[in-house]
């Protein structure tokens, strides 16, 4: 151990009681359960995470991946996703380091789908998240507002006017005005595609990347449906739960890369987007 590391090691052990601050990011609502240490020896300056939704110095980066707290909406509950991160080994505890264990369904928070998810000879023949094509994941990409006041259907795809040679569109809707996926309870009401809206968008574009703001981009009455025709040529990639708040529309370069989790039918996945 260095003599610094140490000297920290032992400073934390022997303060009586240390003050935790819990105003964390000025900018942002910060993750519960973490805070600053703002201690005498050490300077919040020191200590303190630079959380951001944007970066700024070379060329605007957009980080379009939501953050994974216990409050985030979880499919179909009230709950949100609850603790799902824990500290399995800490140096308060005596460790050497500390080692957090997490557990998470995969299509929780900002996530990818394969075709797997919806059908399962796919899953079987091994169309997992794996499976996924990068080069449909980065590329040019389109964010586009939709109409705010219906579903995504063939009539609204129709409306959008997206030019054949677009293979990324990502989707804002209503959902992002509603905060939904700041709130904790589930809502089955978010916008999302029907059935008829996902075969336009197949048979009559080159959109092989769909991503959307809320944790589904099929609507909750054409659920089954819509993935179904997204899925079926195993050529789409569905990208859900994508944070677009505060981005202008138009071009971009977007990357998406899910985790390589063998056999599975989802992950979650970290998206950018660069000016
Ligand atoms: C290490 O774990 C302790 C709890 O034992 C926690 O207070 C501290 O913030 C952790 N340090 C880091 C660097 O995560
Ligand atoms: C440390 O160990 C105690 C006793 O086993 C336990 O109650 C506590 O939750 C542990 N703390 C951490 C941060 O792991
Ligand atoms: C979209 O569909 C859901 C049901 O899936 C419905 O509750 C909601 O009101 C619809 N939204 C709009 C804007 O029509």
């Amino acid at each position: 151990m260095a003599l610094t590391q140490f000297l920290l090691f032992f400073t934390l052990f022997s303060l009586p009681s240390l003050p935790i601050s819990t105003a964390d990011s000025d900018a942002y609502p910060s993750i519960p359960g973490t805070a600053s240490i703002n201690g005498d020896f050490i300077t919040a300056d020191e200590l303190k995470p630079i959380r951001r939704e944007v970066y700024n110095e070379e060329g605007k980066i957009y980080d379009i991946s939501h953050r994974l707290t216990p409050e985030m909406p979880s499919w179909d509950s009230t709950e949100g996703i609850g603790r799902f991160l824990w500290l399995a080994a800490s140096i308060k505890n005596g460790s050497l380091a500390n080692n957090s264990e997490m557990k998470i369904p995969t299509h929780t928070g900002t996530h990818v789908d394969s075709p797997g998810h919806f059908y399962d000879e796919y899953l079987d023949a091994g169309f997992d998240v794996d499976s996924l094509d990068l080069q449909v994941l980065n590329g040019p990409a389109l964010l586009v507002d939709v109409p705010r006041d219906s579903n995504i259907t063939a009539e609204v795809m129709k409306s959008l006017h997206i030019p054949r040679g677009i293979r990324r569109v990502l989707f804002r809707t209503l959902n992002t005005d509603r905060r939904l996926m700041f709130k904790k309870a589930f809502d089955t009401s978010y916008v999302g595609f029907m059935k008829d809206g996902a075969q336009w968008l197949v048979d009559n574009t080159d959109i092989k990347l769909v991503g959307l703001d809320y944790l589904s981009v099929a609507a909750y009455d054409d659920l089954g449906p819509s993935h179904l025709v997204f899925l079926k040529g195993r050529e789409t990639i569905l990208v859900e739960g994508l944070k677009l708040d505060d981005v202008k529309v138009g071009l971009y370069t977007v990357h998406c890369l899910p985790l390589r989790l063998v056999g599975a039918e989802g992950s979650p996945i970290r998206c950018i987007l660069i000016e």
